[in-house]
């Protein structure tokens, strides 16, 4: 079931976006989210940071997963998620470094602890510590996603089974060109670790976020078609408790526009 939140343009999609995030972590201080990267997401994180700055205790007992992270891109790099969230969140509020969690696609500490491992043992124990690390919490109670053009979630690219968890992927060659520009000396990571599509549905509620034209292709296949691998973002219909927040330019090509109903 999809509640649709349709608003005029990105800046009242990331209002809205950060409204839902720092409402729920004000009623839930322990709660566990799972968050996003990638370019729509950036308003969402800077409103959460400029609200945060101007309260106290924002994040204090909030536990966070990221969905993805680059294999073998180390977490200093600036193309690696893990750059892109201590830049955009971690580093501006009361978040504890030890409560913020993101695959870790050089396996590093997984080799430390067992040094007999080769590399691909290693990343498959990551994956499966990460799945660990996430039940132990008791789960995600909010996750928060971007959509890629061609229906990926996370890097759940088309023909994920929607009972995966989180694994090693091979990206497409569309999403290796799309995030070509954060690795300027040339060498875009072939492969991810991203939480599986099983895992996210496993999330309480999700928020799903599209802006712009260059999604409408994707928005009408959420709204219209069928759930089906060839379109990962469409496993969300089978959810209980999913809230798409679009812009006007991002429903485009819908047939019909979704009346917000939340
Ligand atoms: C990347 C991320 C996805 C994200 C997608 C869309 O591939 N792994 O989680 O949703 O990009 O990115 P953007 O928001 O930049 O269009």
């Amino acid at each position: 079931m999809i509640h649709w939140k349709v608003v005029d343009d990105y800046e009242a999609l990331s209002a809205a976006a950060a409204a839902i995030l720092l409402d729920w972590i004000e009623r839930n201080p322990s709660t566990t989210l799972l968050l996003p990267t990638g370019s729509t997401p950036e308003g969402m994180y800077a409103h959460v940071v400029s609200a945060c700055s101007a309260r106290y205790r924002c994040f204090s007992d909030v536990t966070t997963f990221n969905l993805d992270e680059y294999v073998g891109v180390p977490p200093d790099h600036p193309g690696s998620y893990h750059h892109y969230m201590r830049t955009r969140l971690f580093s501006h509020v009361d978040l504890d470094p030890g409560r913020s969690h993101l695959p870790d696609g050089t396996a590093t500490e997984v080799r430390r602890r067992e040094p007999e491992l080769d590399f691909e043992s290693a990343l498959r124990a990551e994956c499966a510590s990460y799945e660990r690390a996430i039940e132990a919490t008791g789960g995600i109670d909010v996750a928060f996603l971007g959509m890629g053009r061609n229906g990926h979630i996370g890097f759940n690219e088309p023909g994920s089974p929607f009972e995966s968890r989180t694994r090693i992927v091979t990206l497409h060659p569309s999403t290796r060109m799309a995030n070509a520009p954060f690795f300027p000396e040339g060498t875009v990571p072939e492969r991810a670790i991203t939480a599986g599509i099983g895992t996210i549905l496993d999330s309480r509620r999700i928020i799903l976020m599209a802006s712009g034209a260059a999604k409408a292709p994707a928005v009408k296949r959420l709204a219209e078609e069928a759930p089906s691998r060839d379109f990962p973002a469409a496993a969300l219909r089978l959810h209980g408790d999913v809230t798409v927040i679009v812009d006007r330019a991002a429903t485009a090509a819908l047939t019909v526009t979704p009346a917000s109903s939340r």
